[in-house]
């Protein structure tokens, strides 16, 4: 791993428990990595998505270290950030991948990925895609149904080979999450299999001649910054797992306690990944399962910042706006989940404000921040809203006639456009101009 230069402000924020060491500030300057996010800025423009490599790596290598008492699968949700050459970093150390979509799978297979390294989730696949993951061979499809189980052995049939299916079950656990749009393993939830169900789907799934019943599954939401749900979590489907080979049915073999570990935004305490597995391991440990993991924004959210510029100041109704060239269709989790990001000059300036910094949508919930005491920034300043890379750019919108941004990748002291920014004919590429009519 290339090297990172601490400076001793970059030291001390870390001491906080503020990770910057692959945003560091050298010389009152913004980088990513060893990389000026001003030279970023020169040569891609704004707004545009930078993610630093390095810190991709580290995540992965903790979470990795944390759970090495145990046979383990990391499987990076690729929802958090579908960029191949994101992909292509964490292909690189071993990771396997969770797609949701025969679009995901597109992307999973486009980086590298083999069938074998890959799980196909999600809440409503379609016969199309239950027969593209089938194809591609996949390691595990997570089911979410009994009539999902039903239609995975039919085409499973039709195909001619053998689907390796995990129940996604509700384990019917009550967490506590940033916002209650991420969170999905409560009793009710349009998620998994409702708990009480689990056991006769296992005995439908045994049954079905060309379905191996290979996993258990769930997924209790995502943020979750204590350990504790995972624990209860993870025992009710141990306690299945017992029911289930108590019923005779010997072809488990993984045990999913899905994604949802936290990262710092704020002023958050994470969950430690070392607290998260001391939580799992003893309960998968007795089980005899392989563990799986399937964490998004743990591996990538930290590692990634959108860049902005400020376009205009402007003074209104006793309230201080700067006017970003970035807003909801960058990134929309401050609108949506009132998420927030921290937002800092690139290039250090004078002064503290109480800032509304707002995007050129028009829509009045198009913000980054709100009433938030910040660099007093003035208009032609670069702007770094941190913490975006997980549920950035896969979220952002072609809204208001808005071209989807640029995507950076930093390593050391090198960078790379990774998506170029789109550009007027994207935005119609697929429209028809003279409408074929028929009737
Ligand atoms: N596995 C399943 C089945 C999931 O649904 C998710 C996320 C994950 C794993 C990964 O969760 P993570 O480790 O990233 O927390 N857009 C929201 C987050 C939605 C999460 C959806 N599911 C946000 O921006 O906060």
């Amino acid at each position: 791993m290339p090297p990172v230069r601490a400076t001793g402000q970059h030291r001390s924020r870390m001491g906080q428990g503020v990770l910057t060491a692959a945003f560091p500030r050298l010389d009152g300057v913004l980088h990513a990595e060893c990389v000026p996010l001003e030279r970023i800025a020169a040569a891609a423009g704004t707004p545009t998505f930078v993610y630093s490599a390095s810190l991709v790596r580290e995540r992965f290598h903790a979470l990795d270290e944390a759970l090495a008492a145990v046979p383990h699968r990391i499987h990076y949700t690729l929802k958090a950030n579908s960029n191949r050459a994101v992909l292509g970093v964490l292909r690189a150390l071993g990771s396997g991948v969770d797609v949701v979509s025969g679009g995901e799978l597109f992307r999973a297979r486009a980086a590298g990925f083999a069938g074998a390294d890959i799980i196909f989730g999600g809440v409503g696949k379609t016969d199309d895609e239950l027969r593209e993951a089938l194809s591609a061979g996949v390691a595990l499809i997570n089911a979410e149904s009994e009539a999902e189980v039903r239609a995975i052995g039919r085409i499973a049939g039709e195909l001619g080979v053998e689907a390796r299916v995990s129940l996604r079950v509700n384990p019917e656990v009550t967490v506590e999450a940033a916002h209650h749009y991420i969170k999905t393993g409560e009793r009710g939830h349009k998620f998994g299999i409702p708990y009480d169900d689990a056991l006769h789907v296992a005995h439908v799934a045994a049954a079905l001649p060309r379905v191996a019943l290979a996993g258990l599954d769930m997924h209790l939401g995502s943020m979750l910054s204590r350990a504790e749900p995972y624990r209860a979590g993870a025992e009710r489907l141990a306690e299945l797992c017992a029911q289930i080979r108590a019923a005779g049915i010997t072809t488990l073999r993984h045990l999913d306690v899905g994604g949802g570990l936290s990262v710092r935004y704020a002023d958050e305490v994470p969950l430690d990944p070392a607290e998260f597995a001391r939580a799992v391991i003893p309960i998968v440990q007795a089980t005899g399962l392989e563990l799986i993991v399937e964490p998004g924004r743990f591996i990538v959210g930290n590692a990634g910042i959108l860049m902005s510029r400020v376009l205009y100041r402007k003074h209104s109704g006793g309230k201080d706006y700067a006017v970003a060239d970035a807003g909801m269709t960058e990134l929309i989790r401050p609108s949506y989940y009132n998420a927030h990001h921290r937002i800092e000059a690139v290039r250090r300036v004078d002064g503290t404000q109480l800032l509304n910094v707002v995007g050129p949508v028009c829509e009045s919930g198009d913000f980054l921040a709100l009433d938030r005491p910040m660099d007093d920034v003035a208009p032609g300043d670069l702007l770094a809203v941190f913490d975006a890379g997980a549920y950035g750019y896969v979220m952002s919108s072609n809204y208001n006639g808005r071209r989807r941004p640029a995507e950076v990748l930093v390593d050391g002291d090198r960078f790379a456009v990774v998506t170029a920014r789109e550009s007027y004919d994207d935005l119609v590429r697929h429209e028809v101009p003279h409408p074929d009519w028929r009737s």
